[in-house]
């Protein structure tokens, strides 16, 4: 397999033909690569817990990248992914907190998006659509697309994870075009890119990592039970 990309916590392989494999790391980072570590297990974790739920939206009707199960990953189709990042949010907690003052904690009803420019050189930065539109990273009918993609992405993923014991606090989306120009939910889902609260409120995502909280390897495994029983029940009623 010839290494195509390696990212923060993926390397992504080309396989052949119009597909590539999609490899997790150990490592898991915060604050843009300020703070770092490779927990033992966290990669083949998490590309578990992307694989099941990829599996669920695609069963779903939401159009991904996703294929197929590996060791430590999946394979997916390949795709030119566009430089824009979407955040749902149904909690405010992280960002929106410290940039708006809004209290965290706060519902929102129905969920907000909210779009950022993928630069790892600038942070980041959040966007509006007319930055998107007029500096083309998407025209306006994809904009609306990926928009409509996430909404209902957010919706089916808070009604599993709710089964689970899990709220669904945020999620950031990655969406790309394949060969064949269909535009597809790409990248990863996993805790590393959403955030997960109990019933007490006790997170069970990266913040575990990002503020110190636990052991963020058993926290995500707790979350791939969680899941799997979740599913079974799901399947059997
Ligand atoms: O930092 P912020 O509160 O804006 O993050 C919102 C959600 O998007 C969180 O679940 C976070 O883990 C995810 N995120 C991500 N990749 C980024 C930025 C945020 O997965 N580059």
């Amino acid at each position: 397999m010839r290494l195509l990309y390696e990212g923060k916590s993926k390397k992504i392989y080309d396989v052949g033909g119009d597909k590539v494999f999609v490899e997790f790391k150990d490592d898991i980072t915060a604050f843009n690569g300020e703070k770092k570590a490779s927990p033992p297990n966290k990669g083949k974790i998490t590309a578990k817990i992307s694989s099941i739920l990829f599996e669920y939206l695609q069963t779903n009707g939401i159009p991904t990248h996703y294929l197929h199960r590996g060791e430590r990953g999946f394979y997916a189709r390949k795709v030119k992914i566009l430089p824009v990042e979407l955040v749902v949010r149904n909690v405010a907690t992280g960002s929106i907190v410290s940039r708006l003052g809004i209290e965290k904690g706060s519902r929102f009803e129905p969920p907000l998006v909210e779009y950022f420019y993928k630069s790892d050189l600038l942070g980041d930065p959040m966007v509006c659509e007319n930055h998107i539109i007029y500096f083309g990273w998407a025209n306006e009918e994809e904009l609306s697309r990926m928009k409509d993609l996430a909404l209902k992405a957010t919706q089916l993923l808070t009604d599993l994870l709710a089964l689970a014991g899990l709220r669904l606090v945020d999620i950031k989306y990655e969406f790309g075009y394949d060969e064949s120009g269909q535009l597809l939910l790409a990248d990863e889902i996993s805790p590393d890119t959403f955030r997960l609260w109990d019933e007490e409120g006790r997170p069970y995502d990266k913040d575990v990592f990002r503020k110190d909280l636990g052991d963020v390897v058993e926290t995500y495994k707790e979350v791939l039970r969680r899941l799997e029983e979740a599913l079974k029940r799901l399947s059997t009623s």
